[in-house]
């Protein structure tokens, strides 16, 4: 869709068109001044960008002031550059702006820019965007949150230090999961803070504030007598900035025409082509590359991507549904009850669980929260179609002889329809290239039996099923002998 331009907004754009930013984290006032600026005929040289308060202000007499005509006209941006450039201006590069702006001034000529891999802007900007989100992950994964105050004035709050400006970003991620009680993450960029209704960012904890000793209670309880004012924060809306942290491109002239343009009037986004393309990559490029999934939204909520885990030289795949609480925050798949139900059904059927590969139909835990609690949801078929990238590269990484569905959601990720489990169970069948498929229950399905003795018994069957995988092993081991 059309990048339409209403009007020149914000930006306080002078000769060499210096534009100032309102916050390291601006998208908005980047795209505000990058739309007149493109829409202006501006070429990348003649533009510098910085953000307020970093680095000295440019003085007066350097900024001889030509104001921009109005933007008339439109242009097209694929919604994927959009994308991109929301995460990759989180990175602490200082010329982030810049690089930002040169690919919109080429995507203006080169529609399909984004593709060229091997563009070295357009890696430096994927470079970015990777960075970012892992440490969005890191964030994520490191936080350890410490208990100040006792009982109903407790307050939890947690030190990080990020590598970029991600804090805005993970936020809702701790709002999501720890619901339920008030926190503070403290950074030296901003702070966010959750009240139990809605997130507030409030300015960072200067190296220069801190009390001596770095002690995570001192530090609070000066943040806390200086800044952070609870009453305030409880009035503004989840993600909402305060006023100090306002994000707008400095400006002269008032927006005659109102708001930016809304990102819904960009493309509709396409998947990563290349998701799917690249056959053949180790298990370990897989593994790196699923970490920043975001085929579907499970990953919002989730801690982590869990991947699959064996040797590239597995013979077996086992396919479970999907991670559940223990493996989200462990980042492997089955080491939960049902992992501990597994273990004892492979060695019985005579499987070392070290020489298979162990993954998922879906790779991130989805859940609804009840409190601290975080109740198990069942994937629907969206979600396992829009995972099913992975388990197809993961398949085609290892070339097992035989993969083992466990369950509904397993059995319909490995055949690519829904494939009842009864009607299936027990005997091999063929997928292409030689590999052959075997349909099972689900541990899971095992542990939830109220009767004792239908336990034992569907267990049993369930370790006679692996012992079809054991046989098969033993066949192609004597054959290859
Ligand atoms: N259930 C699954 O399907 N997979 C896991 O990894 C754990 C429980």
């Amino acid at each position: 869709m059309a990048w339409s331009s209403p009007g020149m907004t914000g930006g306080r754009i002078s000769a060499m068109h210096h534009i100032i930013l309102g916050s390291e984290t601006d998208f908005d006032g980047w795209r505000t001044a990058a739309r007149a600026l493109v829409l202006n005929d501006v070429t990348p040289d003649d533009v510098t960008w910085t953000v307020r308060g970093r680095g000295p202000d440019l003085p007066e007499t350097a900024t001889t002031e030509t104001p921009l005509e109005p933007p008339h006209g439109t242009f097209n941006v694929p919604a994927k550059f959009v994308e991109l450039a929301k995460t990759a201006i989180l990175h602490r590069d200082a010329e982030r702006f810049a690089l930002l702006y040169r690919l919109l001034w080429r995507l203006r000529r080169d529609h399909d820019l984004l593709d060229i891999a091997d563009d070295p802007e357009v890696a430096h900007i994927h470079a970015m965007a990777k960075a970012v989100h892992h440490e969005v992950q890191r964030m994520r994964t490191s936080i350890r949150f410490r208990e100040i105050g006792r009982e109903h004035n407790s307050h939890f709050v947690a030190w990080f230090e990020p590598q970029h400006h991600v804090v805005e970003l993970a936020a809702p991620f701790f709002a999501s999961r720890f619901a339920d009680m008030p926190w503070s993450i403290l950074t030296s960029d901003v702070c966010a803070h959750w009240n139990g209704h809605a997130v507030s960012i409030t300015p960072g904890v200067s190296e220069a504030g801190m009390p001596a000793g770095n002690r995570l209670e001192e530090i609070w309880q000066h943040y806390y007598a200086t800044i952070f004012n609870p009453a305030r924060l409880a009035a503004k809306k989840s993600r909402n900035l305060p006023e100090a942290l306002t994000i707008k491109v400095e400006s002269e002239s008032a927006d005659a025409s109102g708001s930016a343009t809304d990102y819904a009037e960009t493309e509709p986004h396409t998947p990563e082509p290349d998701m799917i393309r690249r056959a053949a990559d180790r298990l370990s490029a897989l593994r790196e590359e699923a970490a920043d999934c975001r085929a579907c939204h499970l990953y919002k909520q989730a801690t982590q991507t869990v991947f699959g885990e064996g040797p590239q030289s597995a013979q077996v795949m086992l396919v479970g549904e999907q991670p559940g609480d223990k493996e989200d925050l462990a980042g492997k798949p089955f080491v939960g009850p049902a992992g501990q139900m597994l273990d004892r059904a492979l060695d019985e059927a005579g499987i070392d669980r070290k020489k298979v590969y162990v993954t998922n139909a879906v790779k991130h835990f989805k859940f609804l929260a009840r409190g601290k609690i975080r109740l198990h949801q069942k994937p629907n078929t969206p979600e396992i179609k829009a995972c099913r990238r992975w388990y197809e590269r993961e398949l085609a990484s290892i070339k097992p002889d035989l993969v083992v569905a466990m369950g509904a959601t397993a059995a319909q990720c490995v055949f690519n329809k829904l494939t009842p489990i009864n009607k299936n169970r027990g005997r091999l069948i063929d997928l292409a290239d030689g590999v052959k498929a075997l349909v099972t229950v689900h541990p899971s399905y095992l542990l939830r039996l109220p009767d004792e003795d239908a336990k034992a018994r569907e267990y049993q069957r369930f370790v006679e099923d692996l012992k079809i995988a054991a046989e098969l092993l033993r066949k192609r081991a004597q054959a290859a002998a």
